[in-house]
């Protein structure tokens, strides 16, 4: 019998995959309410327009839908996205879209696209652990920069890079979550948009700005994309690559996204993706391209926006009630998206917070997992999207309990 652990890859034998699934898994009681996943809740799904445009792609259609496809993804869900990116001030040509089998692999080609071991990734502290797990295929080193509540601290970042310049170190590329990140809620304010831009221009150094929950805004303006500003301060841009999916504005279920960016970085992912999953199924893609161009898509936000925030509001107003003022927890209070960060008192260790927080059936992600380096141990990532209204009230107060009896 072989000895399967020294026939691994070098960077692969002590890569552990994505830490959230393992947490997901210590969830078998069903009547723990887990705030845990990244879950959009099936409440916004569009079943019926789904089962619609599944019957009519299915008729017309079949003999395609059942043979390979272009490895760049479908011509007409291309064009749909240029469209629906047009409504967002960014213009875009075929050569610079690709469609993905979801965010998480545009995450994964980006890094294989631009990553070599040991190579500087800057990332906010926190930020998104998916990104970290796809981006450490590649093992590079990740340098953190606190986030504040309005986004990364860019001077701290420009400091960071100085640094690093003396060190003759360069930062492969700054990833970011501008919009309602991932773990936080927190939305990168204008002026920081710009300063970051300038920070790329300054020192050469891409952004890769992921963007799952842009539409999903439930309080304040829309802001430019880092995208889009690229495009309208740089002579058209091609310091920003845009990572996208639409896992969570219609759903998750068909695994399909894109990514954009310079036309021969595109091509690069295209080339990578040749030998990684060819092609996105066809089928899937044909039902976002139903989505874009046959749905009703801006009711559609505007129904998930009315839906998710009122159970923002929710739970924002429980976690008033039953985390006092003298409790030592704090949150962010996101402007839109799926998620908020709750901070308890330094020497608390969420991590094992967690285990007697399943005993009282309630869950979230301990704040650990979304670090690069040198981890904080004393915050939970919530998700108010999923639970139902009850269970969002119920689950503050189980928290609240295990909170006051574990601290
Ligand atoms: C910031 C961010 N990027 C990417 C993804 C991955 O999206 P997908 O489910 O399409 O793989 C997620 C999912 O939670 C996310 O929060």
């Amino acid at each position: 019998m072989i000895d399967w652990t020294n026939q691994y890859a070098q960077e692969m034998k002590h890569f552990k995959g994505y830490p959230i699934g393992k947490t997901l898994k210590y969830l078998t009681d069903p009547e723990i309410i887990s705030l845990a996943g990244g879950l959009p809740s099936p409440q916004t799904f569009q079943t019926s327009e789904f089962r619609a445009a599944s019957e009519k792609i299915l008729k017309h259609d079949i003999d395609k839908i059942m043979q390979y496809s272009a490895i760049p993804g479908e011509e007409s869900l291309v064009d749909a996205v240029i469209q629906f990116l047009k409504r967002d001030n960014i213009s875009l040509d075929r050569q610079q879209v690709l469609i993905t089998t979801s965010g998480q692999h545009g995450l994964d080609l980006t890094g294989r696209a631009l990553l070599d071991k040991g190579d500087i990734v800057l990332v906010d502290r926190p930020t998104f652990a998916g990104a970290l797990v796809a981006f450490q295929m590649e093992a590079p080193r990740f340098v953190g920069v606190d986030i504040e509540p309005d986004g990364t601290n860019v001077a701290v970042l420009e400091q960071t890079i100085q640094q690093l310049k003396l060190e003759n170190k360069i930062p492969k590329f700054i990833y970011v979550v501008p919009d309602f990140q991932n773990p936080t809620g927190i939305t990168m304010g204008l002026e920081k948009r710009k300063a970051l831009l300038k920070i790329s221009y300054a020192f050469h150094i891409p952004i890769i700005e992921d963007s799952p929950y842009r539409d999903l805004r439930y309080h304040g303006q829309t802001l430019p994309s880092l995208f889009s500003l690229d495009q309208e301060l740089y002579e058209g841009g091609g310091n920003v690559i845009g990572v996208y999916t639409f896992s969570k504005i219609f759903c998750p279920g068909l695994r399909v996204g894109f990514n954009i960016g310079p036309p021969d970085v595109i091509q690069k992912m295209t080339n990578i993706k040749e030998g990684n999953i060819l092609n996105t199924p066809k089928y899937n893609q044909d039902m976002c391209t139903a989505y874009l161009t046959e749905m009703d898509v801006e009711a559609h936000f505007d129904r998930c926006r009315a839906y998710y925030q009122e159970k923002l509001a929710l739970f924002l107003e429980t976690m008033e009630t039953y985390f006092p003022d003298n409790s030592h927890v704090t949150w962010t209070i996101p402007q839109g998206g799926l998620f908020l960060w709750v901070t308890l008192a330094d020497h608390v260790d969420t991590a094992k917070l967690f285990f007697e927080a399943i005993k009282h059936q309630v869950a979230f992600v301990p704040g650990e997992q979304f670090y690069g380096e040198n981890p904080e141990k004393n915050h939970m990532r919530i998700n108010f999207s999923f639970s139902t209204k009850p269970q969002l009230v119920e689950a503050v107060k189980r928290l609240s309990t295990c909170i006051k009896s574990f601290v």
